[in-house]
């Protein structure tokens, strides 16, 4: 079949999806796949969730559009609402933007501003740190710390400085307790900071939980209780990105709720709209919200689909299944659940490293050597490997490679819908296992022999 479609991977031949239903997505062929990584963490709610389409249809027969330098409406009001009625007091206000990478960008953006408003102009830097993922426009991948992702595009991303991630299984010294590492690492970042100025750095960006780049990485406890002490010290703002852990998929709708602090910004966005509308969020304090509106009144920022009607009452039918349909609750039981199964089936397994991650979001490490924790040959490609063999099993899980250094280490993240029962949870587990024996035993026989390839 020829297409004129510029696909994500030219060189792959997708199956046509063409119906979704709770748990499962359905090939034109009528195969039948387990997405127990809500594609890549998006889909908490699965996939035909009545209540929710049922409220875009109606917001799409009365309002579907109406630009935002003209008028509010009524479902961004409300989901602004309900957002800020279960975040921290601190928090006041929600820029509704349509995706992850352009929260970021608006967080980013804001940060300056805020700076500026205050009339510290000299604030130009960012932190962040290595092995994150912010998204791909050139701002959020100019924060991102994935080599892979960022190395053909250096020349036209903004400077931002990188410090090292928050993960225990590879960065803790085996002598070290949590909070030695934590203080360590915190100060790592005083470090930066003062390298570059110490009045001279506008926010440190973090995911509370590492989703993509890393594999559903938490943080050691009382890791961001000192990061957030060295902002204050400095007056650096703390952005967290919950684009992909946040919105319940960690247990709680905040996933800084685990952590005992509370960032200046947080930007939302694939459990926001669960798939069924793109939509994402930057929430502001009121300390930043109002340096803006006493200031020059006005943030110099804007898209056209800014707070999109539909997508707004899409994402407001998904907080109201999370919060009155008791959906957010059933996280942390299943996800305790899910953890006994993974541990069960992959603990003892001689090429699974770490198994980590919180509330139904997970992430299998994969290694060549346990002892050691060396990792696999790039060379063999055992997440794409891993991708391709689960799919063709029918189950959508999210491998990755570059877990190290964003060329060595594979990775494969789960995360699976809120709604999902005890079977799905099973199945999910007996084919990752399946796909996982298929492909680690082709490895192992590409590995004996070059003649013997299995990468095709
Ligand atoms: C933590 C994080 N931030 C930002 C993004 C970018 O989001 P989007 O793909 O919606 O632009 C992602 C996407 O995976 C993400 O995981």
């Amino acid at each position: 079949m020829t297409s004129h479609v510029f696909h994500r991977d030219p060189r792959s031949a997708y199956p046509v999806a063409v119906r979704g239903e709770g748990c499962y997505l359905y090939d034109r062929d009528g195969k039948r796949y387990l997405d127990a990584s809500g594609g890549a963490a998006v889909s908490c709610l699965g996939h035909s969730d009545r209540a929710v389409v049922q409220a875009i249809q109606h917001q799409l027969g009365v309002l579907a559009f109406a630009h935002t330098s003209f008028f509010t409406n009524e479902p961004m009001e409300a989901l602004a609402d309900m957002l800020i009625a279960r975040a921290p007091e601190s928090f006041d206000r929600v820029y509704f933007v349509s995706g992850g990478s352009e929260a970021i960008e608006a967080s980013l953006k804001l940060a300056r501003q805020y700076f500026i408003e205050k009339g510290e102009p000299q604030r130009r830097h960012v932190i962040a740190r290595r092995q994150s993922y912010h998204g791909n426009t050139l701002g959020a991948l100019a924060v991102g710390g994935n080599q892979w992702r960022r190395k053909q595009f250096e020349p036209l991303l903004i400077q931002a400085s990188h410090v090292s991630p928050c993960f225990a299984y590879r960065g803790k010294d085996s002598s070290e307790s949590d909070a030695a590492y934590a203080e360590r690492l915190a100060g790592e970042l005083e470090a930066a900071i003062l390298e570059l100025g110490r009045d001279s750095v506008i926010a440190f960006v973090a995911e509370t939980v590492v989703g993509a780049t890393l594999g559903a990485v938490p943080p050691v406890a009382g890791y961001f209780k000192r990061i957030r002490e060295v902002c204050d010290r400095y007056g650096v703002l703390l952005i967290l990105d919950e684009v992909m852990c946040g919105m319940g998929r960690c247990g709680t709708l905040w996933a800084f709720e685990e952590e005992g602090i509370v960032p200046d910004l947080v930007t939302i966005a694939k459990g926001l709209g669960a798939g069924y509308q793109p939509v994402g969020a930057v929430v502001a304090t009121k300390k930043v919200y109002e340096a803006i509106t006493s200031g020059s009144g006005f943030f110099q920022h804007g898209h056209t689909y800014l707070g999109h009607a539909a997508a707004c009452a899409g994402a407001l039918a998904v907080q109201q299944r999370l919060h009155a349909d008791g959906l957010l609750a059933r996280v942390k039981p299943l996800g305790a659940l899910f953890e006994n199964k993974l541990r069960a089936a992959f603990g003892s397994h001689p090429n699974v490293g770490d198994i980590r991650g919180r509330g139904l979001f997970w992430g299998i490490e994969l290694v060549a050597d346990r002892a050691t924790k060396a990792p696999l040959d790039p060379a063999l490609r055992v997440h794409a490997r891993l991708k391709k063999e689960a799919l063709a099993a029918g189950l959508m899980c999210y491998p990755m490679g570059g877990t190290l250094d964003g060329a060595r280490g594979d990775h494969v993240l789960l995360a699976p819908p809120f709604i999902a029962e005890e079977a799905q949870l099973d199945e999910c587990v007996d084919k990752l296992a399946r796909a996982l024996a298929a492909v680690l035993a082709g490895a192992a026989k590409q590995a004996a022999g070059p003649k013997q390839s299995v990468l095709g």
